[in-house]
């Protein structure tokens, strides 16, 4: 049996929901998951990184606050993870973060993933690969999605044409052709319009199961003007984020209107599956499997008006390869972490845009 590689993954995606920590061993083939924690963010931390999603006075000092915070969270995601597994820190190859991202720019030539690096190596006394998505916007690309290469390598299958959705906040693809021709790109919203809408009316953080977008109508006419968004129909590669889809994005569509908040729900609800959906069909027409990660995976909802978008096409959750939906993200970059410490390349070129293959994230040693 080959030694084992034990890495840890840490994800705080666009939704803000939280820390996602899981401990694996990527020796093998397939990753092997150890252990898996998710962790709220403390809401005055997360009060701070929403407010750091747009410009506001003093936003150095306080994101670089926020940003130690988070880092103090991080640590202690990573002791409880620890503990869990009973595994020493010193057994720990690296802690693969992801980090926070309060701006993507790849347009002006950066994205920002805030954290302390060096504050969570010191206080975990591991070795921290960071700031992956830096380099490939460097080299010309989105510095997004960094999944799909991961995607490729343990989910893609001779036999099957396959297609991996990661609905997060924002939802993205990756098209896994049988002959090994990768690629993807975000779509646009995943859960961040919905959880905007469901906060603003009933002060929930998201719609557990679609419920309450199952219990209104789809309004069509909005429908449609939310499909006139000019990001939609832009070629890949293209990113997305808070930057776009946020609250001033979803107050302007809705300008002039007086809907039902159930239908308004029902509606983002289709429009995140419409525009997965489109994506699929414009990107993948010949798929025949669609596999849902990302928190997405827990809305039935949602899932419905997927499959009724895509007639013919299976759609299950990752669950059904093996790999739990909730921590594939996290384990991604666990796995982008160790092929930093290779020296091999994370991204797709094809999917980003950069100019070629790059080493991608910064060490900051045990
Ligand atoms: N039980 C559930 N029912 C409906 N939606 C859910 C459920 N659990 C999680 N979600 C959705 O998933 C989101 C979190 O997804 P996640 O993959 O962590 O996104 P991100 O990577 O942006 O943090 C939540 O904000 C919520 O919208
Ligand atoms: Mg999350």
């Amino acid at each position: 049996m080959a030694h084992p590689q034990l890495l840890i993954g840490l994800m705080t995606g666009t939704s803000l929901d939280g820390i996602d920590a899981v401990l694996v061993d990527l020796s093998g083939a397939q990753p092997a998951l150890l252990a898996a924690q998710g962790t709220a963010l403390p809401a005055s931390l997360r009060h701070d990184l929403l407010t750091l999603q747009a410009a506001s006075p003093d936003e150095i000092d306080l994101a670089w606050r926020a940003g130690n915070s988070l880092s103090d969270c991080y640590a202690d995601s990573v002791a409880a993870l620890l503990e869990q597994a009973g595994v020493a820190a010193a057994d720990i190859v690296a802690i693969g973060n992801h980090g926070q991202t309060i701006r993507h720019r790849p347009e002006r030539g950066y994205t920002i993933q805030l954290g302390n690096h060096a504050r969570l190596a010191e206080r975990s006394g591991i070795t921290v690969v960071g700031d992956f998505r830096s380099r490939d916007v460097a080299a010309g690309g989105q510095g997004a999605p960094l999944v799909p290469a991961f995607h490729h390598a343990i989910f893609a299958d001779a036999q099957r044409h396959r297609v991996i959705v990661n609905i997060g906040g924002i939802a993205n693809l990756t098209n896994l052709p049988r002959n090994g021709d990768v690629s993807g790109y975000d779509t646009g919203p995943g859960n961040v319009l919905m959880d905007l809408w469901i906060h603003r009316h009933r002060g929930e953080r998201y719609d557990a199961a679609g419920a309450w977008a199952a219990s209104g109508k789809v309004l069509d006419d909005l429908l449609a003007r939310l499909l006139t968004e000019p990001y939609l129909a832009l070629a890949a590669p293209k990113s997305t984020g808070r930057d776009l889809f946020h609250a001033d994005w979803l107050d302007a569509q809705l300008a002039g209107r007086n809907d039902a908040p159930a239908d308004v729900m029902a509606t983002l609800t289709a429009y995140t599956a419409r525009t997965i959906a489109d994506a699929i069909r414009t990107t993948a027409p010949s798929v025949d499997d669609v596999f849902v990660c990302g928190g997405g995976a827990h809305n039935p909802t949602l899932l419905a008006m997927l499959g009724d978008a895509l007639p013919g096409v299976g759609i299950a959750s990752t669950a059904a390869l093996g790999v739990d939906p909730d921590w594939v993200e996290a384990i991604a970059f666990a796995w982008l972490a160790q092929r930093c410490l290779a020296g091999a390349s994370g991204n797709v070129p094809t999917v980003t845009g950069a100019a070629g293959p790059r080493v991608l994230g910064a060490i900051w040693p045990a």
